[in-house]
């Protein structure tokens, strides 16, 4: 099975390039799973339904988040009923939507799907850990789930890379999202889950994390209100990470990095040989 993480699509250029791209990706790459995290689609902050509708027309089976995700007041009600739309599993119980979900490859292999966000330099939010171990137990890679993909929002490397070996072996791929900033560190760990600390972001990288870089750099520099963030415009990099998946197992046998198009874009041979 081969599988592909997209990372936060920013704004209109992140999300247009995606939704273009996508399609001919998977069908070039015979693609069986596509996540995608959305938590920046609407102008930066938050998703619409309808942005949700258009990455998952364009082959995204299912669309992460993390802290940005209800920036638009209407996932509140949305995420109620799009199963396909993910919020972090360790918010408060009560939050509307879910944040883990399994979902019909199109290999027909059971991909088990689980969004957490780290609690370092973050909100406080339940451990990560333990829900992740509960969540992973209700449905173990190679029982009930043929495949785990674990989407850990997050702002320390150091997190991320502890819930690397705690995950080790249990999951299919641990992909970290939110600095927007791909790390090369990318690689299948000793026990055969594949690991990314950050896959970055599809969007326009000649930025601060996405957004134009005026404003940001005028707050670092002067400390009074200014005017709001906004997604920076230029072409787009997609950024993402593709993971070959042995069916027998459900643990990861090789990545390979993505970045397309923007002012990040490498010459990267295919993913698969
Ligand atoms: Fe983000
Ligand atoms: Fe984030």
């Amino acid at each position: 099975m081969r599988l592909l993480f997209l990372g936060d699509l920013v704004g209109r250029s992140g999300r247009t390039t995606v939704i273009e791209r996508l399609p001919g990706l998977i069908a070039d790459n015979r693609l069986d799973f596509v996540v995608v995290n959305g938590e920046n689609a609407a102008g930066g902050f938050g998703i619409t339904e309808e942005i949700l509708g258009q990455v998952l027309g364009a082959g995204a089976d299912v669309v992460t988040s993390g802290n940005h995700v209800f920036d638009r007041r209407e996932a509140l009600v949305f995420a109620a009923r799009q199963e396909r739309l993910l919020r972090p599993v360790n918010f408060p119980a009560g939050t509307p939507g879910r944040g883990a979900g399994m979902y019909m490859a199109r290999n027909g292999a059971n991909v088990l799907v689980i969004n957490a966000m780290g609690r370092v330099f973050m909100e406080a939010l339940d451990d990560p850990f333990a829900v992740l171990d509960k969540e992973i137990a209700a449905c173990p890679l190679g029982e009930q789930a043929d495949a785990i993909v674990v989407d850990f929002h997050a702002e320390a490397t150091s997190e991320k890379q502890a819930l690397a070996h705690h995950l080790d072996g249990r999951v299919t791929l641990l992909v970290g999202t939110h600095t927007h900033t791909p790390t090369s560190d990318y690689r299948v760990m000793p026990g055969g889950t594949a690991y990314q600390s950050d896959v970055g972001m599809c969007g326009d990288y000649h930025s601060v994390v996405g957004m134009n870089h005026e404003e940001p750099l005028r707050r670092f520099i002067e400390k009074v209100p200014g005017e709001r963030f906004s997604a920076a415009g230029g072409p787009a990099t997609i950024s993402g990470l593709a993971v070959e998946v042995d069916d027998a197992t459900g643990l990861a046998t090789a990545v390979a990095p993505l970045r397309l198009g923007g002012v990040l874009s490498q010459t990267i041979p295919p993913f698969w040989d």
